[in-house]
């Protein structure tokens, strides 16, 4: 069932527990990641980032193929589509496309244009009922092989953005995208804190969740995320396993190089930490 993400939220951060959303690149993962909600009576996020999208074609491609496969799988646990890191012009092209969320990231820009176009960013999405992730302070990660240390967003700041209606709120808290360096300082429990006080109910997204040690992601939760991304692992285990597909010669073997077959450890390999992460986000069970 396509829907938009504010309910799955709401009922997260009653419950207690995070949402996963789990980034989607072609066909098998988003079939991977479909099964492994619908087998884990979980509710899921499909994240697409600009990139991803691009490479799928297009977000009405990448639209048209989850609606399908939803309808053509039986899946009946809450499923958002939602745009990952959107621009201003992303975003507006994902609403059309006909995604049921959408991330507007602003981060870059100064906090009074962040406000403003977030504002015309919600605007239109509520208009169709499509929910509205917004970021304050950048996320960090790899940059020409730099991997800069994560930012902790201010918290007026986050609420002068919390304010405006979006759905939930993505606030840098010393995470980053990919694998964190060996001196990493950890998630800033200090900021999340001051930012939940300030944000009230609001829903608080975990950008970079690939990688954070289980107990910092527990205490995430504790303290109001609701909602986790994960991409970088999904990708790790997928090209382990291709890898070691090919290197034990397996495609050789009488078999030719059937894509099905070539592809079918790194889908398997996708839905375990799939299923692994929503159990440790606790949402198995919560559809
Ligand atoms: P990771 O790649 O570190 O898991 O982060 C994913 C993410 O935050 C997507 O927005």
């Amino acid at each position: 069932m396509l829907v938009s993400a504010t309910e799955m939220l709401k009922k997260a951060k009653a419950g207690h527990y995070a949402v996963g959303q789990f980034n989607i690149n072609n066909l098998e993962w988003t079939k991977a990641i479909l099964l492994t909600a619908q087998e884990n009576n979980s509710p899921v996020i499909l994240g697409v980032s600009e990139g991803a999208g691009k490479y799928m074609t297009g977000f009405k491609t990448v639209s048209a193929m989850v609606k399908a496969m939803i309808e053509e799988l039986n899946i009946t646990v809450p499923v958002a589509l939602h745009l990952d890191h959107g621009t201003y012009e992303g975003s507006k092209k994902c609403i059309e496309a006909g995604f049921s969320s959408i991330m507007f990231d602003g981060s870059s820009l100064g906090i009074e244009e962040n406000v403003e176009k977030t504002k015309e960013i919600v605007a239109l999405a509520h208009s169709k009922g499509i929910s509205v992730e917004a970021e304050v302070g950048a996320i960090g990660g790899e940059e020409d092989g730099v991997v800069g240390q994560g930012e902790c967003a201010d918290p007026d700041e986050c609420k002068k953005i919390a304010d405006l209606g979006i759905d939930m709120l993505a606030a840098g808290i010393g995470n980053i995208h990919g694998k964190y360096p060996a001196n990493w300082a950890g998630l800033s429990f200090e900021t999340l804190d001051a930012i939940q006080q300030k944000t009230g109910e609001m829903p608080l997204v975990l950008h970079g969740g690939t990688g954070i040690p289980e107990d910092m992601i527990k205490k995430a939760i504790s303290l109001g995320v609701a909602k986790i991304n994960v991409n970088t692992e999904c990708q790790l285990s997928f090209a382990d396993a291709t890898r070691k597909y090919i290197e034990a010669g397996s495609d050789l073997q009488g078999k030719g190089f059937d894509p099905r077959k070539l592809l079918a450890p790194g889908f398997e390999a996708i839905k375990a930490t799939v299923k692994e992460k929503m159990e440790l986000f606790g949402s198995v069970n919560k559809a």
